[in-house]
């Protein structure tokens, strides 16, 4: 076979299909195929079984590498950059995090009035831009309200999370908006180490590692991992299903008319477009042979999840999407292993209650310009605008 053309997965836009047709080749080619990272040389782990074998070796592909250069300058220590038994330590202990009773009380009612209080915001308008009006508020707004944080002062709030994501592309700008959201939490910390309370800040005061409190920058920490992790995540795969959903319009009146249909395909978007769609981890600091490939020392590996969620050998005809298909149990939308999503749940959650008042409140929404709404990116993978009339 001819040598293949390198592209750079940190750059290019890979707007709509032409992602998935440059994985297919790739995987066509071996599991293991080299890739371009930021300039530099990379692999991209491609085939189902390879890449679900790698998201369990954390010998060879060390998971918290990566993350210490990408994220910890401006997020702070937190469990993501910790290995072994210290991972394990810490992750049990912001899990309550996750799945307190805060979560809990969130998916009763608080996720459908966040979907139903932007869709008034809306008012008499006819159309507008979904991404800038819906899908790119609700996750933010949720964790926002699972911390406590007024109202009010949601928009701020988001500014600064979307803000400190821009690391490292924007390093003064993400600090700066890093300590806008320190100098805002430090005093409603300070009083909720006084009177606490049933949310997220009282849990993570309240938690103990090996007989000791967290300080309060190890809680900051864990406060900004929570954005980094689960906002922009859940922001894209939302704007993923609208997208999926009504660019093909059938798709959509197939769920106004049998409601019992959605639940398939929220987890069908998971597999055939997930957000996170190439994960970028470092390999060990020593050569590795994967796959009959050798790695040289500490060099990117690029996760493709979503090569691997339509593999062939795994799932038939992948590049259909399919509402019926039962694919759960062999996706690696959330990454299977040690470091399986602890978000996984919420997240399904607010894509099924949202969709659910979407298909309510505008069962005739429609794309108005299908080209300009297509997923772009390949790390984070979403719509930028979904021009949308209903
Ligand atoms: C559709 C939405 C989401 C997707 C596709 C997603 C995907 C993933 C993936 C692939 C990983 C594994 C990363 C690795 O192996 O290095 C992960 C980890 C993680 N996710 Fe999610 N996630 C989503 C939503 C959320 C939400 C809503 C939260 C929390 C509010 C969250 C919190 C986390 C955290 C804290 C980790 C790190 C786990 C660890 O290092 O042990 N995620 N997620």
């Amino acid at each position: 076979m001819p040598a293949a053309e390198l592209h750079d997965f940190a750059y290019e836009d890979f707007a709509g299909n032409a992602l998935h047709t440059l994985l297919r080749e790739n995987r066509e080619r071996g599991p293991v195929q080299p890739a371009l990272f930021g300039g530099e040389p990379a692999f991209l782990i491609c085939g189902h079984q390879a890449l679900a074998e790698a998201f369990r070796d954390n010998n060879q592909f060390p998971p918290a590498d990566a993350y210490r250069i990408t994220i910890e300058p401006v997020q702070g220590v937190t469990f993501q950059t910790m290995e072994g038994a210290q991972h394990r330590l810490y992750r049990r202990l912001a899990t309550p995090a996750f799945q307190s009773r805060v979560v809990d009380a969130m998916e009763q009612d608080g996720l459908a009035r966040i979907a139903h209080e932007l869709i008034d915001r809306l008012g008499t308008r006819r159309s507008a831009d979904f991404a800038h009006d819906f899908t790119h508020r609700v996750a933010f707004a949720v964790i926002s309200r699972m911390l406590g944080i007024p109202t009010d002062r949601e928009d701020d709030f988001r500014d600064w999370a979307v803000g400190f994501l821009e690391f490292p592309r924007d390093p003064v700008h993400s600090r700066k908006c890093a300590e806008q959201i320190t100098h805002y939490l430090l005093p409603i910390l300070a009083e909720r180490r006084r009177a606490p309370r049933d949310d997220i800040l009282s849990g993570l005061v309240a938690a103990e590692v090996d007989g000791r409190r967290l300080t309060d920058e190890e809680i900051l920490a864990h406060i900004r991992l929570l954005f980094s992790a689960g906002a922009s995540t859940t922001t894209d795969a939302l704007g993923n299903l609208v997208y999926t959903l009504l660019a093909e319009p059938a798709r959509w009146q197939a769920l106004l008319a049998e409601p019992a249909l959605r639940a398939g395909a929220i987890e069908e978007l998971l597999r055939w477009e997930t957000p996170v769609a190439i994960l970028p981890r470092l390999s060990a600091p020593r050569t590795v042979v994967f796959h009959g490939t050798e790695i040289p020392p500490a060099t990117f590996c690029l996760f493709a999840i979503a090569a691997a969620n339509r593999d062939p050998a795994v799932f038939d005809q992948p590049d259909v999407f399919d509402m019926h298909r039962d694919s759960s149990k062999k996706l690696l939308s959330f990454g299977p292993g040690p470091r399986l999503c602890p978000g996984m749940h919420l997240a399904r959650r607010q894509l099924a209650v949202a969709l659910d008042v979407i298909l309510e409140r505008l069962p005739g929404l429609h794309l108005l310009e299908p080209e300009d709404a297509v997923p772009r990116g390949a790390i984070l993978r979403g719509p930028a605008r979904l021009a949308v009339g209903w």
